[in-house]
């Protein structure tokens, strides 16, 4: 039994969540910066470390407070070491360092998206392997191969801006605001999804992705019909994404004979996806879990979920170790195939 006190804070969530033995979640508190950023057009790494500082105690009081505990509970403190913005995992790594010396408790630092693939475990920590892993946000598009908890494959990921990017940009574009993945969801409800049909990027071609020619589709047709209605141009291009993440995420899972397959990543709280990647994995028998919304977008559940297998499995993290803005996720195999 080990009850563990995770920290999110790569990117623009500062979040704090108290997990017993890697699945119960007794505390999941976020705070998201996004508003703060929406001024912007999108995170300023400057001040979302800002931010962070000024969160994360009351994030942390109340995560304690609601799950009805004080440190004196806490056997272990995990923290977000990487990949993200390198100011802001600093904020959450030194606070995990300070709280781990001073419950005299371990220490561990968590990829983050390591936890986007724990997520999974969370809901369902009966789900057989292997798996194959859609892992779709702002920063990474991947489909990963599970083999088996810790060794990871990536068999796909984008040529070039992410999927969470793109709808970004899209939306920024068609002048719908920032964060631009739930703007185009909630507006293509109101469209047709097959009056304007854009380009599947690379949809014949084998794992990987490639998002910009499709944001330049969009960007094209404006140009030439100036009258188009944005709700149609918002389901088109989500209607394209989807198309392509879920064609590809059922292909690999065909090669590698998964017995299912997982979604996570910000972009997994997108709901045409959501739909269609049920469908298409009922269609064929497979196993599927499309997490609930709130373990899909960054969460500090999913840290403590992977940090406390970690933590079995390779010990504390030294506190001597920093943050990496850059951390590959780890690769059981050793091996990244494409
Ligand atoms: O995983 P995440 O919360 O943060 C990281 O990038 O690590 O993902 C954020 C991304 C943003 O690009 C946002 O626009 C996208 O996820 N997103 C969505 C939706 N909700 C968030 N994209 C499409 N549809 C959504 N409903
Ligand atoms: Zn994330």
């Amino acid at each position: 039994m080990t009850v563990l006190l995770a920290i999110e804070t790569s990117c623009d969530e500062t979040a704090v969540a108290i997990v017993r033995d890697g699945t119960e979640v007794l505390a999941n508190v976020v705070s998201s910066q996004v508003e703060i950023h929406a001024e912007f057009g999108g995170v300023v790494p400057e001040v979302a470390s800002r931010a962070h500082l000024d969160m994360l105690e009351p994030v942390l009081a109340q995560a304690l407070s609601d799950a009805g505990m004080t440190g004196a509970a806490i056997e272990a403190v995990a923290a977000t070491h990487g990949p993200g913005l390198i100011g802001a995992l600093l904020i959450g790594v030194s606070e995990a360092k300070a709280l781990a010396l001073a419950w005299d408790v371990p220490y561990v630092g968590v990829n983050h998206m390591e936890g986007h693939l724990f997520a999974t475990f969370l809901e369902r920590p009966d789900l057989e392997l292997p798996l194959i892993v859609l892992l779709v946000s702002g920063g990474h598009t991947l489909i990963v191969h599970l083999e088996a908890l810790g060794q990871y494959t990536i068999l796909g990921s984008t040529i070039d801006d992410a999927a969470g990017e793109a709808f970004d940009k899209v939306a920024r574009y068609l002048g719908l605001g920032y964060p631009g993945g739930p703007r185009i969801d909630a507006l293509a409800k109101e469209g047709d999804r097959e009056a304007i049909v854009f380009p599947r990027g690379m949809l014949h071609d084998g794992l990987d992705f490639s998002f910009s020619g499709m944001k330049t589709s969009v960007i094209n047709y404006v140009r030439k019909h100036r009258d188009a209605d944005n709700a149609d141009l918002a389901a088109g291009f989500q209607e394209a994404v989807v198309d392509v993440l879920v064609t590809k995420t059922m292909r690999a899972a065909e090669q590698v004979g998964a017995k299912g397959v997982c979604l996570g990543g910000g972009v997994a709280a997108n709901s045409r996806l959501r739909e269609r990647f049920a469908e298409e994995a009922g269609a064929r028998g497979l196993q599927c879990l499309v997490p609930d919304r709130a373990f899909c977008t960054d969460n500090a559940a999913m840290i403590a979920a992977a940090g406390h297998w970690r933590l079995q499995k390779d010990g504390p993290t030294g506190l001597d170790d920093g943050a990496s803005p850059n951390l590959k996720l780890p690769s059981g195999t050793g091996a990244i195939r494409r």
